[in-house]
């Protein structure tokens, strides 16, 4: 099986990148790392698979180099990762772990040496626990602290990198971690939630202004938006479909584009957010120099009348489902690309900041054999293509990921590389995805 295009197929200039996060895949135990909500997270019992943790991870710390030939060396464009926040300041404020800055100076210069822009993401999870302790995404203060280790980190990178992302992922940040739980802090809790859903925008912004201030350019913000569809007919679903849209997508592109948050989500919301949150919209839709997008899949929504507010229930997928149980769904990423750009970000280039399937992978003979992969990244880069064609301004697509790695709540269980970890050796090899890919992508020389 094979990737269905070419570089060619492409505008000039797009960038074909891949993935990481910091938590996910550096182990934390390298380099005088401070401690984060997740590693207490992922210490109680019952929250993440094989109560696995970061750790030790991929080693990438200690394995950067051979990490980042693999991409440079087949012909990648670009790399997108994370700092972590406690490796650069333990206590979150404050004192600066030297290694930490260091080991991000050294990774910078790597990708430049090996021709790889560098995608900078401020914050990927990994919240210092002194932070946690004083309330974290719950404290209105949150904002400053970011803005600071912000600024921090771009004093020490900012003239090397290719773009910045303030967050990645501000649902999975406040929603996911402060309503439903499965992230760190592993809350449930609809006051936490309102609190995390406000001050993670404000972060965003406030870290922005900063950064602006001190003269750094192209700095953005990672979204996942997920295609919402009402999992049976009949207008109670419909509406439950289109409040999910809101909680989802609509909070964060309203909030960040338009300078306000949508009504059918404040209707729930609004009794819990902290007093004055209005006099912040004017930081938080302060004008960005471009979007990422991470897209993996669509909700099938049920209204279910005798649940709590949001009043929700899921409809069993119809669609093949990756190893995650996702719903494979590339129209969705087509529909996001032309909303985004018609009615939020209206020209700012757009970049697929992450996209790809947990499949499970095994190796056999010393390879991997992962079709479904291949047939995933075709139909996804087939929907980038058709977007561009109707005139999306889609700059970029960086595949998640680039390595096995730590998911989050469900530990090493599931494999989103493009490039195989066994985690007993830290052996590195390409699945039959990366080197199609890479086929596909490969200058002509
Ligand atoms: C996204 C996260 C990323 C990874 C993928 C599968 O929500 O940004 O870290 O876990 O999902």
């Amino acid at each position: 099986m094979k990737i269905g295009f070419t570089r060619s197929d492409f505008p000039a200039g797009f960038l074909f990148g891949a993935a990481t996060a910091a938590y996910q895949i550096e182990g934390t135990s390298f380099g005088n790392c401070g401690p984060s909500h997740w590693d207490s997270f992922a210490a109680t019992p019952g929250n993440v698979v094989g109560g696995d943790d970061g750790a030790v991870a991929c080693e990438h710390y200690l394995r950067f180099a051979e990490d980042l030939d693999l991409l440079s060396t087949n012909d990648f464009d670009a790399y997108r990762f994370s700092v972590s926040w406690p490796r650069i300041m333990p206590e979150g404020r404050g004192a600066v772990n030297v290694q930490g800055l260091d080991f991000y100076d050294r990774l910078v210069d790597a990708m430049l040496e090996r021709g790889l822009k560098p995608y900078l993401t401020l914050y990927h999870w990994d919240l210092p626990s002194a932070l946690a302790d004083v309330g974290g995404w719950r404290n209105r203060d949150v904002a400053s602290w970011f803005a600071d280790f912000a600024r921090v980190v771009m004093q020490r990178v900012g003239d090397r990198i290719a773009a910045t992302a303030t967050l990645n992922e501000p649902w999975c940040i406040a929603w996911l971690s402060h309503f439903l739980g499965i992230h760190a802090p592993g809350l449930r809790d609809i006051r936490a939630a309102a609190r995390a859903m406000h001050h993670v925008l404000l972060a965003h912004g406030t870290a922005l202004e900063a950064m602006r201030a001190d003269g750094h350019r192209n700095l953005g913000i990672v979204l996942n938006l997920q295609y919402a569809e009402p999992g049976a007919v009949g207008d109670a679903h419909a509406k439950a479909a289109l409040l999910e849209d809101g909680i989802f997508n609509r909070w964060f592109l309203d909030g960040l584009f338009h300078g306000t948050y949508p009504d059918d989500v404040l209707a729930g919301l609004e009794p819990h957010l902290p007093t004055g949150w209005e006099k912040d919209m004017a930081t938080i839709s302060r004008p960005m120099d471009w979007l990422g997008i991470n897209y993996y899949t669509r909700r099938r929504v049920l209204n279910d009348p005798n649940a709590l507010w949001p009043h929700q229930a899921d409809a069993p997928p119809v669609l093949p489902v990756t190893d995650m149980g996702w719903e494979v769904y590339p129209d969705g990423l087509y529909s996001f690309l032309i909303r985004v750009h018609r009615d939020f970000s209206k020209g700012l280039p757009i970049f697929v900041t992450e996209n790809g399937m947990a499949n499970a992978d095994v190796m056999e003979n010393g390879s991997v054999w992962d079709p479904q992969r291949i047939e995933f990244l075709n139909l996804h880069f087939d929907a980038v293509r058709r977007a561009i064609r109707d005139g999306v301004p889609v700059g970029g697509y960086f595949v998640w990921s680039l390595l096995d790695n730590y998911e989050w709540a469900l530990g090493y269980s599931k494999r989103f590389g493009m490039v195989y970890v066994d985690y007993e050796t830290q052996k590195r090899t390409p699945k039959a995805s990366f080197n199609a890919l890479a086929a596909a992508i490969r200058r002509s020389r």
